[in-house]
């Protein structure tokens, strides 16, 4: 069994913030959310997180398990505050990973513990992941000796020729647990930093015989470590990369990569095709078809097949089948439209509900509405929803003609058929089939 142990005690002082590091978001996560999310895709369920005192209020929203280093001593330091908590597992394999390290991939813990493993009978006591890297960096630099590693030399001890090496620590292990165990007892802090370094095991392997194996990753951005906001908006910008990459091989179109901004968990029908400058967050789901933006927000939105929102935000909202929004329409709070709807440009909606076929094509605020199939809601209608102390519903019926410039004076009813003339002001339930016109509306004469 494997188990992880995940280092997010940091402060990250060069974040200036006053949150954690690993609390800061990319494309709609926490990063540590990442790291966490590549251990479990790498069959590793069973995670603990070193936490400082902000993180461990936060840690349980996770879904793993917080170990508080109350102080901050240094990796090594961190490791065995870690396993203190977990019960000893004779003969298991433990992963230590960073939790500012978002872009880390499943490929690269399988490929290190595979490694740690080695051929029947040949058990490494750990297993490191190496990165070629330009100079200056300040990551540990990989101190070989012909091709094995002999140690690590942090910035701050090394030799100008030490320096010099380009193949860098990337921060990911996996161990032996009996062996780490053992070698973080005996950790010392006589360094430049006074800090009890995890990455001192392996010379303490290496003079002790055991093997310790580099695996070294092929692409750099894979390990690239969040200290600072420059860091952070690099990392942002590969991960979504990543993330419209993942899109476009399942069939999406998606025009402008650089400018359409994605979140983890969505879910986008095959022969969508999405327009520059649009943000789609929150669990949104879009079905087969689906054509959204230009300059389109939408975050938790569902749509169903066949729907185009053209320069338009979409909020907590559900769109049937065959729909069209916008240009220029804000659908939020709860607002659901069946198939068939059109909502035109300058619409807003919310928390109402749209039959099918109902169409409300320009200039118009619908709230806390209810309206029924195939009706019309002509250009200018506003729903006066709240009459200065609470919000009121309206209720409009199937195949109603609403005329241009109506204000449904909330709570009022519209039934089946009706029809308001021109700027009527409707104070009064209509019942079905009633003509009504004027401020305030009144029947009209019978054809
Ligand atoms: C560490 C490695 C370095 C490697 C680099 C890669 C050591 C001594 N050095 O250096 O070789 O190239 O990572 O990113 O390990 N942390 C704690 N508690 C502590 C100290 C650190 O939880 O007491 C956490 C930090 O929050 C961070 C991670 O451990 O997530 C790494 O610590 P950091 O101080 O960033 O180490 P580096 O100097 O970057
Ligand atoms: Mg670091």
């Amino acid at each position: 069994m494997i188990r992880a142990i995940v280092l997010a005690a940091g402060k990250g002082k060069r974040m200036k913030s006053s949150h954690s590091k690993v609390l800061h978001e990319i494309c709609g996560r926490p990063m540590l959310w990442y790291v966490l999310e590549a251990l479990r895709n790498a069959g590793i369920d069973k995670i603990v997180v070193v936490v400082n005192d902000e993180l461990a209020e936060q840690i349980d929203g996770f879904g793993v398990a917080g170990v508080l280093q109350s102080e901050r001593l240094g990796t090594g330091h961190a490791v065995r505050v870690a396993l203190e908590r977990l019960d000893p597992r004779p003969g298991g394999r433990i992963v230590v990973a960073c939790g500012d390290m978002p872009l880390v991939t499943p490929e690269l813990f399988r490929t290190m513990t595979v490694s740690l493993d080695g051929d029947a009978g040949n058990a490494a006591g750990m297993a490191l992941v190496t990165v070629k890297m330009p100079i200056p960096s300040n990551f540990g630099r990989v101190v070989r000796r012909g091709d094995a590693v002999e140690r690590i030399v942090e910035v701050s001890d090394a030799t100008p020729a030490q320096l010099a090496i380009d193949e860098m620590n990337a921060g990911i292990y996996a161990f032996d647990e009996d062996a780490l165990r053992e070698a973080v007892t005996q950790l010392r802090d006589d360094n430049a930093q006074a800090e009890y370094y995890l990455t001192d095991t392996v010379a303490h392997f290496v003079s002790a015989g055991r093997p310790v194996r580099p695996v070294l990753a092929t692409d750099h951005l894979d390990v690239l470590g969040i200290n600072d906001r420059v860091e952070l908006a690099r990392a942002r910008k590969e991960m979504n990369a990543r993330l419209c990459a993942k899109h476009m091989r399942e069939g999406v179109t998606i025009v402008d990569p650089d400018t359409t901004y994605l979140e983890p968990e969505l879910e986008i029908g095959g022969d969508s095709v999405i327009y520059p400058n649009t943000t789609i967050s929150r669990l949104s789901r879009l079905g087969r078809a689906c054509v959204v933006g230009p300059n389109t927000r939408l975050s938790n939105a569902r749509l169903g097949e066949r729907v185009a929102v053209r320069e338009s935000v979409v909020i907590d909202s559900a769109i049937g089948h065959d729909v069209s929004v916008g240009p220029f329409a804000h659908l939020r709070g709860d607002t659901l439209l069946a198939d068939g709807v059109h909502v035109g440009n300058f619409v807003e909606i919310k928390k109402s509900s749209l039959a099918r076929g109902a169409k409300v094509s320009h200039l118009s605020y619908l709230g806390d509405a209810t309206i029924g199939e195939e009706t019309n809601i002509g250009a200018g209608t506003i729903t006066c929803n709240f009459d200065g102390e609470q919000k009121n519903a309206t209720i409009v019926g199937r195949d109603v003609s609403i005329g241009s410039n109506t204000s449904l004076v909330a709570p009022v009813k519209v039934g089946d058929g009706a029809l308001t003339g021109a700027g009527s002001v409707v104070t009064k339930d209509v019942p079905p089939g009633e003509r009504v016109a004027g401020n305030p509306a009144r029947p009209l004469p019978k054809k």
